[in-house]
């Protein structure tokens, strides 16, 4: 099996044998993840300091957190607070200071900043010979945040602030406030005089401060149980602290250096962790702190059974196999979190690019000790730790979810609207070996009549694993393949990655190097280290030299053999480091400005997909006039990621659990304002049996990126190959899925506007039933009402859905009728995607068959009304060119088509705003029409309603002209169970005009 896979052939032995066994043992699927490889807390020298401190706190009856706001140093003035925290040294005098910002947004956000202030010169000196900067690492922000920082104009301090506090009065209706207690420092915040939020209520806010390295005598380490404590002894060696009595009690061992499998990360900085406890009294689930592979109500991570031991953790890294049900870090990070109890959201986002730890725990209270242990609130309780860099957190007090994912996107950025195909069917594996296979694969999707839009190639395309290169024998003709595939409107994904080959004359690498732009070592020289191609360097696209030249490099002139229909795939941007420390780099590692890898790990993929969206964007602009959105895919990513790339959810296996874990991944990346994400269909090592591949697909049509994929060693696994009566059901899965493209496209555009999700959990749509909360299995489509429950069980003939509401729900296919509120059971036999159709809504679709979504551009629409008790359906639909950025310049249409049973009518309106390209895009859809009505519930009266009557906007946008036109209505008496419904047969009026139906 080694030898079958492509970097293990023959033609790339290095003889290296450290290489061959770190790939083969990447390439080879094995049982589980490689768990050693990846740190615990325990192993974590500040993670470990922060939760023993947490329990040292706890410990305690007398503890009082050392620091305090001096009252004297607080200054308020245009939204923001400023302050001087000190924090007390244990068995001293001496205070550090630490400046406090509160910054107060119109939005409603609040925002705490706590520095350290700068050394004075002497004050510390750098271990080694680092070039690494000295201050804490500031510039987060300067990746993650985007907008949402206009000062709040009305935010002021209250003059009766009790004794010993400042509060400030802020957010829409002055309805939020934010108590500063000063000794010790904490604050509260409350939304309607109720408090949400608490920082420090618990004593654990620890700012590991700067300090001098000076000689001492040996010290017994106590950290670290793993085989790598020995670090400690090293750290003993040229040991420390002669502030040590200042911090009585504290584990040293790790302060100046710390190891973890043979490498050694030497902390020129020292100490420097920032942690915090951030509580929220009153709330029993939180969310988000993407990616895990969990269940989407976050679990409690210390105290014993059913529960984690170790902290959520957030540092991105290649974990391939990953575990299921784990706090284990993946390859992102979204260190965004919210909190739901009944009718109430609020949340925080930690702004730290460093390796950082949370921990969960919640505590009940006894109502009164009379009440014989009738448990009261539940309070949950984080613990947020990060190894560097400042602490800097965004308070956000909803009320509704969508107030705080809105106001959250509103800083970081709303997902970049994709171009159509990004959002239809991805066909991938590790590796379509030639042209020639490429051709022939798309033929058979055609010859199979299965749609798809993208085909993608690993890396084996390329010429020895060299970037922007094709190989010369099996991909000789790229611009032959692009071409094929151009003309069935269908496009080529190539991956391309950060590691560049470290061979000379691999012109890449050689301008790399001479124009100075990769990552260094602590010393400046340049690193090195290993990936797929053996040998390599990593651009740093930390530096703005380096961003444009990366960008430059998707040049068709540059990347020959490229074109137009060409999108990029970034992977292995965590980085991963196939020798490095966790699969990674060096923490002592340099990147522009010598900041350390360790202060900005966690962007750095965010980094990466910045210059490559750069590069896409000039490439079409500058040499092909166009004005076309990138499509990126990544595996790596950060807070504001979602402004340029889908991202995935990485090397997951061909096996039920991997399917299960999928949905509320999925459903976490969306509550994180990252919407457009997915997991590999069939999953990635493994070869899946055709059940679990069917039901796959089923689930992956439910995907807002919807992408199968395949290892190199597996089986070739193509829908087609599958056979009946498999193939048959994966081809309706998949044509379900763009018959849909219209809704999806609608959610995508809502995503681009308002951060909302694109897949929705119970708890979003229905805040206020707690019942739904932990409910994770189940997604609703945007605002479509389309309620879908992928089967993610072997053997499953019957599928349970919860209904939230008291509301109709009809089957999407037969429109069986249920009935909410509660559990409703249907049969879900492996032909059959449980798919409900909420009551109320109107469903845009597009029924008619087509190789690529491309083809469907002026296809016809059908409207599904989807009657619910009141009788009355919303819906909206948008639509553009699919492609272009024109839509910044009105060349779209937003219509909103609402039933109403008073009047029995269906009418369209417009929601856009007009712009400069309006009329032309207008234009070009004036002959697509509504071709089909399905009424789903119809009213009984309909039944002797043989026609409709429309009016309709007169072309040139003029209102109703008046004549009113008739089209055919067929009733349908409910059978057995199912609704009734009507149709009403092509009704023609145009989809982006407005127009009247009545029904009566
Ligand atoms: C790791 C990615 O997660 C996987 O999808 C890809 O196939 C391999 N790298 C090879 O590029």
């Amino acid at each position: 099996m080694i030898m079958s896979s492509g970097f293990c052939s023959a033609r790339n032995w290095l003889g290296f044998v450290f290489l061959l066994l770190t790939i083969c043992s990447l390439l080879s699927p094995a049982a589980a993840v490689k768990r050693e490889n990846f740190k615990t807390c325990d192993q974590s020298g500040f993670c470990k300091r922060n939760r023993a401190y947490a329990d040292t706190v706890a410990a305690s009856s007398s503890w009082t957190s050392p620091y305090r706001l001096e009252r004297g140093t607080i200054k308020f003035g245009d939204g923001i607070l400023t302050g001087a925290v000190y924090k007390k040294l244990s068995g001293s005098e001496e205070n550090i200071k630490l400046p406090l910002t509160i910054t107060f947004y119109e939005s409603g956000t609040a925002r705490v900043s706590i520095d350290e202030e700068k050394r004075q010169k002497g004050q510390i000196e750098l271990r080694h010979d680092s070039k690494a900067r000295k201050e804490r690492y500031n510039e987060a922000e300067k990746w993650a945040i985007v907008g949402g920082t206009s000062l709040s104009t009305g935010a002021a301090i209250n003059k009766e602030s009790a004794k010993g506090t400042t509060l400030v009065v802020y957010g829409p209706g002055s309805k939020f406030e934010a108590i500063i207690t000063h000794n010790p420092f904490g604050i509260e915040f409350k939304r309607d005089g109720e408090t949400q939020i608490k920082f420090n209520d618990r004593g654990l806010l620890n700012v590991e401060h700067w300090r001098r390295k000076v000689d001492k005598p040996p010290v017994e380490s106590s950290t670290s149980s793993s085989e790598d404590s020995s670090d400690g002894g090293k750290a003993s060696e040229t040991p420390a602290a002669a502030e040590a009595d200042k911090d009585a009690g504290e584990d040293e061992s790790t302060w100046w250096e710390e190891s973890f499998g043979g490498n050694t990360d030497g902390k020129a900085r020292g100490p420097e962790a920032m942690a915090l406890d951030i509580d929220f009294p009153g709330y029993e689930h939180v969310y988000g702190i993407a990616e895990h592979a969990g269940p989407l109500s976050l679990k409690e991570t210390r105290g014993g059974q059913d529960k984690y031991s170790d902290p959520y953790r957030l540092y991105n890294s290649d974990v391939f196999e990953y575990e299921m049900d784990s706090p284990m870090t993946l390859y992102g990070a979204i260190p965004f979190m919210q909190a739901q109890k009944k009718d109430s959201t609020v949340g925080v986002f930690w702004l730290n690019a460093a390796e950082t730890w949370i921990d969960i725990t919640k505590a009940t209270s006894i109502v009164n000790p009379l009440s014989l242990g009738v448990l009261g609130k539940t309070t949950t309780q984080t613990h947020w730790i990060s190894e560097a860099g400042l602490l800097d957190v965004f308070v956000f007090l909803g009320p509704t979810p969508q107030d705080v994912i809105g106001a959250y996107a509103d800083l970081t950025g709303y997902t970049a609207l994709p171009q159509q195909f990004a959002i239809a069917y991805h066909q991938c594996r590790w590796n379509y070996v030639t042209d020639t296979d490429v051709r022939d694969v798309d033929r058979k999707f055609d010859k199979h009549h299965i749609p798809y839009d993208v085909i993608w190639l690993d890396i084996e395309y390329t010429d020895g694993k060299k970037y922007f290169t094709w190989d010369p024998l099996t991909f000789g003709d790229p611009a032959g393949m692009l071409k094929q595939l151009d003309e069935h409107g269908r496009k080529l994904v190539a991956i391309i990655d950060p590691h560049i080959k470290n061979e000379g004359g691999y012109n890449v690498v050689d301008e790399m190097k001479s124009k100075d732009l990769a990552v260094k070592n602590k010393d400046g020289s340049i690193y090195e280290g290993w990936c797929w191609p053996g040998s390599s360097h990593w651009v740093d696209c930390f530096s703005p030299a380096a961003r444009k030249w990366w960008a430059s490099l998707f040049q068709y002139a540059k990347f020959k053999g490229s074109s137009t229909n060409l999108h990029i795939w970034n992977d292995m941007n965590e980085p991963s480091v196939f020798n490095g420390p966790e699969t990674t780099m060096p923490k002592d590692n340099l990147h522009y400005g010598n900041w350390e890898h360790r202060d900005v790990h966690n962007i750095y993929g965010h980094s990466l997909i910045n210059a490559t969206y750069e590069g896409l964007l000039a490439r079409d602009k500058a040499e092909e006039k166009r004005n076309v959105r990138p499509f990126i895919l990544t595996r790596s990513f950060y807070s504001g990621s979602q402004r340029y790339a889908a991202m995935w959810t990485g090397d997951n296996l061909a096996e039920w659990s991997h399917l299960e874990a999928s949905i509320p991944m999925t459903l976490s990346m969306g509550i994180s304002g990252y919407p457009f994400a997915g997991a590999d269909v069939g999953g990635f090592f493994g070869n899946p049996d055709k059940e679990l591949l069917t039901r796959w697909y089923q689930a992956g049509i439910f995907y807002p990126f919807f992408r199968a994929h395949a290892h190199i060693d597996t089986r070739r696994r193509e829908p087609y190959l599958a056979g009946e009566p498999y193939t048959e059901i994966i081809a309706k899965a998949i044509r379900l899925r763009y018959s849909l493209l219209p809704a999806w496209y609608t959610a995508f555009h809502e995503a681009s506007v308002t951060g909302a999700p694109i897949i929705r959990p119970n708890y979003y749509v229905f805040p206020g039933d707690e019942k739904g909360f932990a409910i994770d299995d189940q997604l609703y489509v945007g605002n479509t009402g389309l309620l879908a429950k992928p089967v993610t069980k072997a053997d499953t003939k019957h599928a349970t859905i919860y209904l939230a509401d008291k509301e109709k729900y009809y089957d999407y296919f037969d429109f069986w009728t249920y009935e909410g509120p509660g559990e409703v059971h249907l049969n879900a036999p492996l032909d059959t995607i449980p798919l409900l159709m909420q009551g109320g809504h109107i469903i845009p679709r597009r029924d008619r068959p087509r190789r690529s979504s491309g083809l469907m551009k002026f296809d016809p629409f059908t409207l599904v009304i989807v009657l619910g008790h009141a009788g009355d359906a919303e819906g909206t639909l948008y639509l553009d060119d699919g492609e272009s950025f024109d839509y910044n310049e009105g060349g779209f249409l937003h219509r909103k088509f609402s039933y109403r049973s008073a009047t029995a009518s269906l009418t369209s309106e417009d929601l856009g705003s007009p712009g400069k390209k309006t009329k032309e895009y207008l234009k070009q859809m004036e002959r697509v029409r509504v071709e089909k009505i399905i009424v789903v519930g119809a009213p009984a009266a309909w039944k002797n309603l043989k026609e409709v009557g429309i009016t309709e906007e007169e072309s040139n946008g003029q209102s109703a002209a008046g004549a009113v036109r008739n089209a055919p209505l067929e009733f349908h008496a409910p059978v057995e169970g199912r609704a009734a419904f009507a149709v009403v047969r092509n009704p023609a009026v145009r989809i982006g005009a407005g127009w009247k139906i009545n029904f009566a």
